[in-house]
């Protein structure tokens, strides 16, 4: 089971040019979750669900993984393994830098799943709601995100990674969304120790027993640095 177990949120993909969520320009500041991000938004709007999630693709091909992606994917391969990233973003910049032992949690913007059936396949063009799924026939293809109110996935793994790993660590998240928002205090309780990297103090900030404050660019390889000398791997 891993080691360390880190959560990435959309403030590890702010320093590549992507937009987080929550800040005062944020995605849930220019868009209402109701109209983009739910299941009753898919079927009362679908063309302005697939359009906010074909807006995201477009500005994630021009964007490229940055220093703190680089350096995570770089440490996972110093203890193969031993390394679980759980990350809440839909993008592939964990995958670009070469991150391997990586679970998407809230899915990804460059599948589409059936609206029925389980079928899911890559697709990295522009989406429309009349895309007939390919296995069941009946279905819809849709964004293969989680929306609010919809099962994350890997649930099961990911809370028994919780229950061994000895260091949990949150890199560029607000602390606001639950499960993941809970992963630290859970990882606690079954006696990890919890480590912070963040622009600023999120909601949970209470759950970490330490705090790398500033751009994640800059403090993920401050953080590694430490890390490797709590593994004896510096
Ligand atoms: N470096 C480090 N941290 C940063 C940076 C940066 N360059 N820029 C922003 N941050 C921090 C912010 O301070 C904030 O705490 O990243 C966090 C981003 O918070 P959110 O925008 O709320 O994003 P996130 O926590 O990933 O949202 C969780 O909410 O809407 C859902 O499914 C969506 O996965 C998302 C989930």
């Amino acid at each position: 089971m891993p080691e360390v177990v880190i959560l990435t949120g959309a403030g590890i993909s702010a320093e590549s040019g992507l937009e987080t969520f929550r800040s005062e320009d944020g995605l849930w500041a220019q868009h209402r979750i109701e109209d983009v991000c739910t299941p009753e938004a898919l079927s009362r709007n679908p063309a302005l669900v697939h359009e906010f999630y074909n807006k995201r693709r477009a500005a994630l091909a021009g964007v490229a993984p940055n220093a703190a992606h680089l350096a995570l994917a770089e440490f996972a391969a110093e203890i193969p393994g031993d390394l679980l990233v759980i990350t809440q973003n839909v993008d592939d910049l964990h995958e670009r830098a070469g991150q391997t032992g990586l679970l998407h949690i809230h899915g990804e913007l460059l599948s589409l799943k059936c609206s029925r059936c389980d079928h899911r396949q890559r697709f990295p063009g522009d989406s429309t709601p009349d895309i007939p799924c390919p296995d069941c026939g009946t279905g819809r293809l849709r964004p293969d995100i989680v929306f609010f109110g919809e099962m994350p996935c890997f649930m099961e793994q990911i809370q028994s990674a919780l229950s061994d790993c000895s260091l949990f660590i949150a890199i560029g998240t607000s602390g606001n969304v639950y499960p993941a928002a809970g992963f630290a205090e859970l990882a606690r309780h079954y006696g990890a120790e919890s480590w912070l990297v963040n622009l600023d103090p999120p909601e949970n900030h209470r759950d970490f027993q330490r705090f790398f404050q500033g751009r994640a660019g800059e403090q993920v390889p401050e953080m590694l640095r430490a890390l490797r000398q709590k593994l004896g791997t510096a």
